[in-house]
């Protein structure tokens, strides 16, 4: 079954437009995960414009499901990680003022520091998984890290998925066949919504995690968010 991982960046970008702690971030990872998601996922950046520091170690405490840091691996990102102790740790490139994450890894160039940082992760007992474009011959390049899983940047088939769900599918299976040829545990994320979502969970195999977080948030303005949790998971598990 694959997980439904909730993103709750947005959450505290409300909270911070007042200066206040409204909306609670950790209350609503504790609901959300009473809705029913399986994960919480968090990306903290550098400006602290969603996510704080603060937030990360908070919901450290308080969350009963898996766990998800995202994050460009700077030496303060691993510090924070290594001292929280996530379930999972998603790496992504992202430069710092970069507004959401826009590219997956070049995993050939950045192969041995990527190598180095999955094995001080897993040393201290995370899960690692890299952020990657949808592209088959980029899976044995991430393999060779080391990584738990990648992760599959989803926005390309979210473009696509309007005029032409089929072509847009298409990478994202194929670099799913060959994430298990390698034994690569598979997640996915980005652009992933209630509209888009059944067909991309129904037709990649061996889907571990979906993170998602603007689209379901978005929502939960209009339904609620215990309506909003419960249809995102009808969404990926119907048949
Ligand atoms: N995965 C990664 C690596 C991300 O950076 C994000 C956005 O923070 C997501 C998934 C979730 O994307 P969205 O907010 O579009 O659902």
């Amino acid at each position: 079954m694959t997980k439904l991982s909730v993103n709750i960046n947005k959450i505290a970008t409300l909270r911070n437009a007042r200066g206040g702690n409204d909306p609670d971030v950790v209350k609503a990872a504790m609901r959300i995960e009473q809705f029913g998601a399986e994960g919480i996922t968090v990306h903290p950046r550098p400006d602290e414009r969603h996510i704080r520091r603060s937030d990360v170690y908070q919901l450290k405490e308080a969350v009963t499901t898996e766990f998800n840091i995202e994050g460009y691996p700077s030496e303060d990102f691993l510090r924070m990680v290594l001292e929280v102790k996530p379930h999972q740790v998603t790496l992504v490139p992202d430069p710092p003022e970069a507004i959401t994450s826009n590219a997956g890894w070049d995993v050939i160039t950045h192969q041995s520091m990527l190598r180095e940082i999955v094995a001080r992760l897993q040393s201290a007992g995370i899960r690692v998984s890299i952020f990657l474009n949808p592209q088959p011959e980029l899976v044995e390049h991430a393999a060779s890290t080391g990584t738990d899983r990648i992760e599959l940047y989803t926005e390309s088939y979210a473009v696509g998925f309007p005029s032409n769900p089929e072509s847009a599918i298409q990478p994202f299976v194929a670099t799913a066949e060959e994430a298990a040829k390698h034994g690569l545990g598979l997640n996915a994320g980005h652009d992933l919504s209630f509209r888009n979502l059944h067909y991309f969970a129904s037709h990649i195999p061996n889907l571990l995690e979906v993170s998602i977080g603007h689209a379901l948030v978005s929502d939960a303005l209009f339904w609620g968010l215990e309506n909003t949790v419960n249809l995102y998971k009808r969404e990926l598990h119907r048949p």
